[in-house]
């Protein structure tokens, strides 16, 4: 398990590997879900080795699909759509019933639902709901061990919502517009990396 760990809810990203790498959007919005990890993973020249990455894909044909990424452990991840598309793909392609399986280095794919994910991971991580009209990111109190709940190009429904909210310990905002689900990854890394460079730097 990283430090940091982002989860990304989509409704619509496909669940088998039956789509093109040409068309990612044409596939539920995949392109959505390559953007949150090339987000959550990759710097201008570098990894970021101490994040987890968790992607739960509720759309057809076989939902739920969870694929789990850890930075510790990923070979091969290029910044580009196609490249991340294709791991994904993979991961799709592979069967699984109970249990998780790996796909790839560091690539993990398993079926659970909401609800049984959050208490598995409430036990591991501070869970946070990012939100546009949450508490200012700036005046949360963060540590290491926190994990970001978002939502894809709809949000979340009101009933995801509800499971969410249980297991935060906080609803947060990183702006007060309505962004694109990878760039709030960013900010949040972002707001992180200044803390534990202003900790180091007065140490
Ligand atoms: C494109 S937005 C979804 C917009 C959608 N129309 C809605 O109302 O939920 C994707 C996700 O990014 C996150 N998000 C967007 N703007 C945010 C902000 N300013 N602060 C925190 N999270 C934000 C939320 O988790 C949201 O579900």
């Amino acid at each position: 398990m990283g430090m940091r760990g982002f989860l990304v809810i989509s409704n619509s990203a496909r669940t088998s590997s039956d789509f093109s790498l040409n068309d990612l959007p044409g596939a539920g919005r995949m392109d959505v879900m390559c953007r949150c990890v090339n987000s959550v993973f990759l710097t201008s020249h570098g990894m970021r080795k101490d994040a987890t990455a968790y992607l739960l894909l509720l759309g057809p044909p076989d939902p739920p699909k969870l694929i789990r990424m850890e930075g510790s452990e990923l070979k091969y991840l290029g910044p580009d759509e196609r490249n991340i598309g294709g791991l994904i793909r993979k991961a799709l392609g592979v069967k699984v019933e109970r249990g998780e399986r790996m796909t790839s280095p560091g690539i993990y794919v398993s079926k659970i639902h909401l609800e049984e994910l959050f208490e598995m991971l409430s036990d591991e991580w501070d869970i946070y709901y990012l939100r546009e009209d949450g508490e200012d990111i700036r005046n949360v109190g963060l540590e290491d061990g926190s994990l970001f709940v978002l939502g894809d190009q709809n949000g979340l429904t009101e009933d995801q919502e509800r499971i969410v909210e249980k297991f935060a310990k906080a609803t947060v905002s990183v702006s007060p517009l309505s962004l694109h689900s990878d760039h709030c990854i960013i900010i949040a890394h972002a707001e992180l990396d200044r803390r534990s460079h202003d900790e180091g730097s007065s140490a």
